[in-house]
């Protein structure tokens, strides 16, 4: 036996699972865990989903098993736990299930954000593992101004935001889980294709090869868009595991418990089974996680085009307040300028680009204006984390796109012509 911990990641293969299982297993180096479970819903070989260049080296490692699974399926979830042959119980658990595109009608969000989570739960609740990871995402409008802590009141963001905060209240309402949550800000980093700020890039990198600024909404964007890079988010997950292991819910939940507010209509807790009455207080650990750049909208802008040769700015107030309301109407306008020369640009690309997953489209979601802030202090004090990728900047935003370049996925262009 190792003594090191083994675990299962479940669901994130879209988001920040890859890093995490990086962070664990490292293609060069000692791997933090005896054994390694990856479950999700996507097969992978052939992959039916972007998996990035890295992942699949990952998966060859004979200490990491993969396996595709329908996680709304009680037994499936039940027998993901079950060890291999002669290995230990898994001893943490990570879960990055959930729905993540904000599009999906709300049946979709109960049954694959609130319902698997609650399945996932309570199986880790009864095999008592030593700690449960949630990675909750910015589904958030938080305030523009204060404090921008774990005691801020936040407001869920679509019916996206709205289940996959009451999940949080589930998985916090079942007593014995060894439950830590954590909370990120707006994720970027190689490999990374989901969420705000990578469109954001791609559409930079589209006024860059046009050589004009980009012009963007929400002016005059001085409200908080906080980043983090997506090894912080795997660094932050798996020091709050090793934290859980050695503290208990119990000591976690008076040490760092928050109350997770109710959000959500009265009305479905009758419909929905599972969810915690929402008179019931519920409280579990939370910590937030973001980098140290404490970037408004504008300043974000300004490094991200910077990087890509060109400079932010606003539209003038009129186009502002019409595309405020109009914003439907705006959307197909903005993309058709920006996913054409996108096309241009991967055209173009020496060498080729063979996997064409990022694209400079920006649907509504993407478009509308973000208020993203979560001080990351009490992680620091109270579990001792150090940020890996404190600032974004030119240096983290060349590495990731340095290797997306490299994997095929992202346009070569002789900037100089
Ligand atoms: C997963 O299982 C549910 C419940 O049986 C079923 O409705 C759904 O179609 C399954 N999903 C897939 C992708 O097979």
């Amino acid at each position: 036996m190792s003594g090191k911990p083994s675990a299962i990641i479940f669901g994130g293969l879209n988001t920040c699972s890859r890093a995490l299982a990086a962070l664990l297993v490292p293609l060069d180096g000692e791997p933090l865990v005896s054994s390694l479970r990856i479950v999700d819903k996507y097969s992978v070989a052939p992959p039916t989903t972007y998996l990035g260049a890295e992942f699949p080296k990952i998966l060859q490692n004979t200490n990491v098993e993969y396996r595709q699974a329908n996680l709304t399926i009680p037994s499936a979830v039940s027998s993901c736990f079950d060890p291999s042959e002669g290995q230990e119980p898994y001893s943490y658990v990570f879960d990055l299930t959930g729905e993540i595109l904000w599009s999906r009608p709300e049946q979709v969000q109960i049954e694959k954000t609130f319902n698997i989570a609650r399945l996932l739960g309570l199986e880790a609740a009864k095999r008592q593992v030593k700690a449960y990871v949630r990675l909750q995402h910015p589904f958030y409008e938080c305030k523009e101004k204060g404090k921008h802590d774990e005691k801020e009141d936040v407001k869920p963001d679509e019916t996206l935001g709205i289940w996959w905060h009451e999940t949080l209240r589930v998985l916090a309402a079942i007593p014995d889980l060894n439950l830590v949550i954590v909370r990120s800000a707006m994720v970027y980093g190689p490999y990374v294709d989901y969420g705000v700020v990578m469109g954001f890039i791609a559409v930079a990198a589209v006024y860059g090869y046009i050589k004009q600024p980009m012009k963007a909404l929400w002016s005059p964007g001085k409200h908080p868009n906080h980043t983090v890079h997506v090894e912080d988010v795997a660094g932050s997950m798996w020091a709050c595991a090793e934290w859980m292991s050695k503290t208990g819910r119990k000591e976690a939940d008076s040490i760092a418990g928050e109350e997770i507010l109710f959000k959500n209509d009265k009305n479905k807790a009758k419909v929905v089974e599972g969810m915690v009455d929402p008179g019931q207080k519920c409280v579990a650990p939370l910590f937030n996680i973001e980098d140290d750049s404490n970037c408004s909208m504008a300043d974000l802008g300004n490094i991200i085009t910077s990087f890509f040769g060109t400079t932010f700015e606003f539209y003038n107030l009129v186009v502002n307040t019409v595309a405020k309301f109009k914003l439907e109407d705006t959307v197909e306008d903005i993309n058709e300028s920006h996913v054409g020369y996108w096309t241009e640009m991967i055209t173009k690309s020496e060498p080729k680009v063979t996997n064409t997953h990022y694209s400079a489209y920006m649907d509504i979601y993407h478009l509308k204006k973000h208020i993203v802030a979560f001080n990351a202090q009490k992680i620091k004090e109270i579990v001792g984390y150090k940020l890996r990728r404190p600032h974004i900047n030119d240096e983290t935003l060349k590495e990731t796109i340095d290797k997306l370049k490299a994997e095929g996925s992202w346009p070569v262009l002789d900037q100089a012509s």
